[in-house]
């Protein structure tokens, strides 16, 4: 089964268990008070929006475009953006299919990264997509036994904080912070990232 596939499966219940084992809290407390409050943004592996949606939680634009190669997954998002009473714009692609080459004053990237081949080409992928001055939020699985049964399901990678930030300064970004989350599976399985383009 590929990565698209099991992603297809995952859709209808992928909200729901994020609510549950409280990543939808965990993000809005990452992006409380570090959102960017207006500009266009770029949601990359959107899945269901549930980043998306902890973003504008947290006051952050809503100039939105969302992006998955899942069609099940932005169906999931649509509906849950239509629910809260905005329109996103919705691209059914991978990162690497992106045709435009429009530049973006933020880009979120929850769990997205540990499904490239090359990591450091996906990270060099989302800077290039970035205005100078843009900042890329991330939330990226790290090193701990709990990613394992996660594994079993989703075939992904994980990466230590300095792994990140590496790929991150080889790709032309600043590390703004870190962010380890407080409680429950947030805490075990990921830890968040804040890069930011220079200006020149
Ligand atoms: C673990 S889910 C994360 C969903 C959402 N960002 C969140 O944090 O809840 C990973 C998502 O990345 C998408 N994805 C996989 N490969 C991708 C690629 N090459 N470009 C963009 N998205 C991709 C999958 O379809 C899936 O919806």
């Amino acid at each position: 089964m590929n990565t698209l596939t099991r992603y297809e499966h995952a859709a209808p219940t992928w909200s729901k268990k994020a609510r549950r084992l409280g990543y939808t809290d965990a993000y809005i407390g990452f992006l409380k008070r570090s959102a960017i409050t207006s500009g266009p943004v770029l949601d990359v592996g959107t899945g269901s929006g549930d980043f998306a949606l902890s973003w504008v939680a947290a006051g952050g634009s809503t100039d939105l475009t969302l992006l998955d190669p899942s069609a099940a997954m932005l169906n999931h998002a649509a509906a849950q953006f239509a629910e809260a009473g905005y329109a996103p714009t919705l691209l059914k692609c991978g990162l690497d299919d992106l045709s435009c080459d429009a530049q973006y004053d933020a880009i979120l990237a929850s769990h997205v990264i540990e499904h490239f081949a090359d990591p450091f080409e996906a990270m060099r992928g989302l800077a290039l997509r970035l205005k100078p001055g843009g900042q890329l939020f991330m939330v990226v699985s790290k090193p701990h036994w709990c990613n394992w049964p996660i594994w079993l399901r989703f075939r992904h990678r994980w990466y230590s904080a300095e792994t990140v930030c590496h790929f991150a300064e080889r790709a032309g970004l600043q590390v703004i912070r870190t962010h380890a989350f407080r409680s429950g599976p947030p805490k075990r399985t990921s830890l968040g990232y804040i890069f930011q383009k220079p200006q020149h």
